[in-house]
């Protein structure tokens, strides 16, 4: 599915864009709450399904079948309020303090700046939708039939990661034709071999095995680790793990690259991340870093890779906002085990806790779904889940921070400086 590129799509912004660290931040207007972004239908109707539950996380469309919803019908509508975000004074002190905790352990104080900006309105549900779009967009291109189309507003897009030989971080920076344009940054999730293939397989694998198991995807003897801090039964070393994640080839150091070069682009813009899936967590590690709105969908528990990404905690980590449901083992943390279908293909998605809000869809007490990989698929949501209401009194689930406030990852395993003589543990 990811083969194939039109090399028109080829000119990437990296040509563009000048020394990404001394781009400045992004200034945002002054928000005025609740504002409509509307637009007219375009395209020809065109819906999505997944053609075979066999087939989890393919990305399908098939025109000649009908959807859930009138969506295509009205003008979906972006709706956005004003957001409290807390992002770091100093991208310099930020990464300083980074450096720091990883090499002595030492917690500095970032000093923080606070901001009122319009963000996404998580509670409307075509606002949900219509980011839920740009997110499935980002594992396609404009001229594919599962491409979503974004309406009039959102007619210009800027393709990253696309060219021929790139292997890895990839999606589309969507704009706005606003005279204050709002950019959203949509990055891809997991290609899946045989399933949904792609030329960016093995580093999105790599990537989530790091991000996401307890130690090294150490599932057991037979495993080949990502990384070597395993030390016997169930300890597992703590600095070793933070200098795994240390590489700049890695997906959160190239997004907050990526991240710089949008606001040296858009340096007036209101600027979103919006992301499926590993996608999602490179997203909301971006919102922490940046103090960004950040939606993310399905996405695996991000929390211990912020922590072992040292990444300082804003006082609010509210505008990241979360979004899945009950069924999505990979999100919910329990595709794990021997036989899971997660460990059967070499992922070791083991984490389960997430920062920053978020809305649970309760689809096994509340729709009697089962709990499934296939019902990971963003398309499943967008059709299945975005589609209509949830309810007849909530169009979107509650936002809560409760769900995960008491939330464990790995408990099982004891983590702590094995590797250089002391035994001190360190959770
Ligand atoms: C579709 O699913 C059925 C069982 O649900 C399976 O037997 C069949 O091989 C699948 N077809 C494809 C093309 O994946
Ligand atoms: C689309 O759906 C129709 C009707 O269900 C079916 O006949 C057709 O084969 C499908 N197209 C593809 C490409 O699967
Ligand atoms: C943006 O696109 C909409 C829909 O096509 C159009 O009505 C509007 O005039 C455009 N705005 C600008 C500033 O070009
Ligand atoms: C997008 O729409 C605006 C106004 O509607 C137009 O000026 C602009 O050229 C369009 N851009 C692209 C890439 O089509
Ligand atoms: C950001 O821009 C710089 C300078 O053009 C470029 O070298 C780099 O590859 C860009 N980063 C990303 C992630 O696109
Ligand atoms: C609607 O959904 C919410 C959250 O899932 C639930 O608390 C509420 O009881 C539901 N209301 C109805 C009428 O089903
Ligand atoms: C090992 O501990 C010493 C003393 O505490 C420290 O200086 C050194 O950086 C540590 N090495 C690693 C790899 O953590």
């Amino acid at each position: 599915m990811h083969v194939g590129l039109v090399s028109s799509l080829v000119s990437s912004i990296a040509s563009v864009a000048s020394s990404s660290s001394q781009a400045p931040l992004s200034i945002p207007q002054q928000p005025q709450a609740p504002s409509y972004i509307t637009f007219s239908p375009s395209h020809e109707h065109a819906f999505t399904f997944l053609p075979n539950t066999s087939q989890p996380i393919a990305l399908f469309r098939n025109s000649s079948l009908s959807c859930l919803s009138q969506e295509d019908q009205a003008p979906p509508r972006l709706r956005t309020v004003p957001t409290r975000v807390f992002r770091p004074r100093s991208q310099q002190a930020f990464h300083d303090a980074r450096r720091l905790a990883r090499t002595t352990g030492q917690l500095l104080d970032v000093p923080w700046e606070d901001d009122v900006i319009p963000g996404p309105d998580v509670t409307d549900r075509e606002t949900v939708l219509l980011l839920a779009k740009m997110t499935s967009n980002a594992y396609t291109e404009p001229e594919k039939a599962d491409w979503y189309p974004l309406g009039d507003r959102w007619n210009f897009s800027e393709p990253f990661g696309w060219e021929p030989d790139a292997d890895g971080f990839r999606g589309h920076i969507f704009v706005s034709n606003d005279t204050v344009p709002t950019v959203v940054l949509s990055i891809k999730g997991t290609s899946v071999p045989y399933v949904a293939p792609g030329p960016s397989e093995s580093k999105d694998k790599l990537n989530d095995n790091l991000l996401f198991s307890c130690c090294c995807a150490r599932v057991s003897p037979t495993w080949s680790t990502v990384c070597d801090c395993f030390h016997g039964g169930w300890k597992c070393d703590d600095s070793c793990l933070s200098e795994s994640l240390k590489e700049e080839s890695l997906f959160y150091s190239i997004g907050t690259n990526l991240y710089n070069n949008v606001t040296f682009l858009y340096p007036t813009a209101n600027i979103w991340v919006v992301g499926h899936s590993l996608g999602g967590s490179i997203a909301a590690l971006l919102g922490l870093t940046f103090g960004v709105p950040v939606v993310t969908f399905e996405t695996p528990g991000e929390r211990l890779a912020s922590r072992r990404l040292h990444l300082p905690l804003p006082p609010s980590d509210k505008h990241v906002t979360h979004i899945y449901h009950t069924g999505d083992p990979l999100a919910m943390g329990t595709c794990t085990g021997i036989t899971s279908a997660c460990n059967t293909a070499g992922y070791a998605l083991e984490t389960k806790c997430h920062n920053g809000q978020v809305i649970r869809y309760n689809t096994v007490e509340e729709k009697g779904w089962g709990v499934s990989i296939r019902y990971h698929s963003i398309v499943y949501i967008i059709n299945y889940l975005l589609g209509e209401d949830w309810n007849a009194t909530m169009p979107v689930p509650p936002v809560s921070e409760e769900y995960e406030k008491d939330c464990i990852d790995c408990y099982r395993w004891e983590f702590g400086d094995w590797k250089n003589g002391s035994s001190a543990a360190c959770t």
